[in-house]
């Protein structure tokens, strides 16, 4: 991590001898960088687009952003707030505050939601980060220069047909993780995320560009940002919930993590809400990148988890330069699924490290060897297995495959429950005052976010999971 390691930072909220020994963040830009390489990912660019897609646009995208705001920014203040305050890895930084505070250790349950959910949403992200790795090749080629709907979409289905192909490219995403969890080396990256995310952000704005060209661009606005409530289902507001904590890294105590390195000095509510106006920017940019595209060659926006390796390329076949911006773009596609997927393994890997006390390296083989395996399920989905729906008898669960209920389950129940753990301990157990400290905002603030995340959030989430369940 990128982290200074100089004797001389002691905290004085912080627990004895942690944040001292372990160094803190160099600045708040070095929080940001990390906090955004992990928010900003294939959630933004991949499902965004095809959950709104699937759920019929405008309503979906609202219910999304009054969940970001009013759900995901206050917990993103939470885990950072509880991470910054124990000063530990997030099962010791729990444990330390409940411990001070002569309360029950039960919320090791966070940290065991966090290591599970990583786990398996690093096995299936893995999987669609060989897609991304795949298309740098697909688009570098040439190949798509020209090309209809047809052939492209040709092109999706020859890769999704052929598991030794997913297998190779999932292969190297996880290993190119791996790589970087074992070596504990963070600073190269963040560096790097300094320059890839602008650049991923100019490049999402020339599709952008493109999709004004082709007569749809209005359409496009339309369907994302004019609720049609009649096309919102319960379970897409649950998806919409699920999502919000997806994106923004949220319920599985990463967040928590990385405050633990944050300087006293720095706003929490700044910092997390600059994460968070970023990492929607993304979205919406992507949306309005490859709506237009779907809608010009008759394309159907449900289309699923295909959807933008169905239009993206499109549009790179048919912009001038487009080889050189389809590649571009899968390339920095690629670094910003590693920054999120690193940040998905090195929770485990810490956990392993404290709790087992294997090495970092042991730990990283033992992890991505579990990981990469499970994966192997999420690739057998999309052809031999495709129509195998194990839970299928459940009617919610109808016609899922593995990855999808890989996704179901972590997105839309997993991630909750954390983030609802984390609300509740904020909102319930912490003291107070220590919580004013941490935040140190105006008393009219802290009582906003303190009616959110005692009250406003946790009936946000156990409201939405009530209807579903019924
Ligand atoms: N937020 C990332 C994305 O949108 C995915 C991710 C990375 C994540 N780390 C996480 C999701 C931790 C939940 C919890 O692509």
């Amino acid at each position: 991590m990128s982290v200074t390691s100089s004797g001389s930072a002691t905290q004085s909220g912080a627990l004895e001898g942690s944040n001292a020994k372990r160094g803190l963040w160099s600045s708040r830009l070095a929080f940001v960088l990390a906090a955004t390489g992990s928010a900003v990912g294939l959630g933004n660019i991949w499902k965004f687009p095809y959950v709104t897609g699937e759920n019929g646009g405008g309503a979906f995208v609202l219910v999304y952003l009054l969940c970001i705001a009013i759900v995901g920014i206050p917990i993103m203040m939470a885990e950072v707030m509880i991470g910054r305050r124990g000063g530990h890895s997030p099962v010791n930084s729990l444990r330390l505050i409940t411990e001070r505070d002569g309360l029950k250790p039960a919320w090791k349950l966070v940290g065991a939601i966090g290591v599970l959910a990583g786990f398996l949403i690093l096995s299936f992200y893995s999987v669609i980060g060989g897609w991304a790795i795949s298309y740098v090749g697909t688009t570098a080629s040439g190949q798509l220069a020209g090309q209809s709907a047809d052939a492209v979409g040709a092109i999706f289905s020859g890769l999704l047909s052929n598991p030794t192909t997913l297998l190779a490219w999932h292969t190297l995403f996880m290993g190119l993780v791996m790589l970087v969890v074992a070596r504990g080396v963070r600073s190269g990256l963040e560096r790097a995320v300094s320059i890839l995310m602008p650049a991923l952000f100019l490049l999402l704005l020339i599709v952008v560009g493109y999709a004004m060209t082709t007569g749809h661009f209005g359409q496009a606005v339309a369907f994302l940002f004019q609720p049609d409530f009649t096309k919102l289902t319960t379970s897409g507001v649950l998806v919409a919930l699920g999502h919000a904590f997806f994106t923004l890294s949220l319920g599985m105590a990463v967040m928590m993590a990385y405050g633990s390195y944050l300087p006293k000095n720095i706003s929490i509510a700044k910092t997390s809400i600059t994460v968070s106006v970023i990492d929607t920017g993304v979205a919406l940019l992507a949306g309005l990148a490859i709506f237009p595209i779907v809608f010009a060659n008759g394309l159907e926006p449900s289309a699923g988890p295909g959807l933008i390796f169905q239009t993206l390329p499109l549009a790179f076949g048919q912009m001038p330069m487009g080889t050189l911006f389809g590649t571009l773009f899968f390339v920095l596609l690629i670094f910003a699924a590693w920054t999120s997927g690193i940040s998905l393994l090195e929770p485990i890997v810490e956990w392993l490290e404290e709790q087992k006390g294997m090495n970092r390296a042991v730990s990283t083989l033992a992890a991505g060897i579990v990981c990469w395996t499970l994966g192997i399920a999420s690739i057998l989905s999309l052809n031999l297995w495709a129509d195998f729906a194990p839970l299928g008898f459940i009617p919610m669960l109808e016609g899922k495959t593995i990855f999808d209920l890989l996704d179901f389950f972590t997105a839309n129940i997993l991630l909750p429950l954390g983030g609802l753990l984390v609300a509740l301990f904020a909102g319930w157990v912490m003291s107070r005052q220590a919580m004013e400290n941490e935040l140190s905002l105006s008393p009219a603030m802290f009582n906003l976010w303190f009616v959110t995340i005692r009250f406003i959030a946790p009936i946000a989430v156990a409201v939405v999971f009530i209807y579903n369940l019924l």
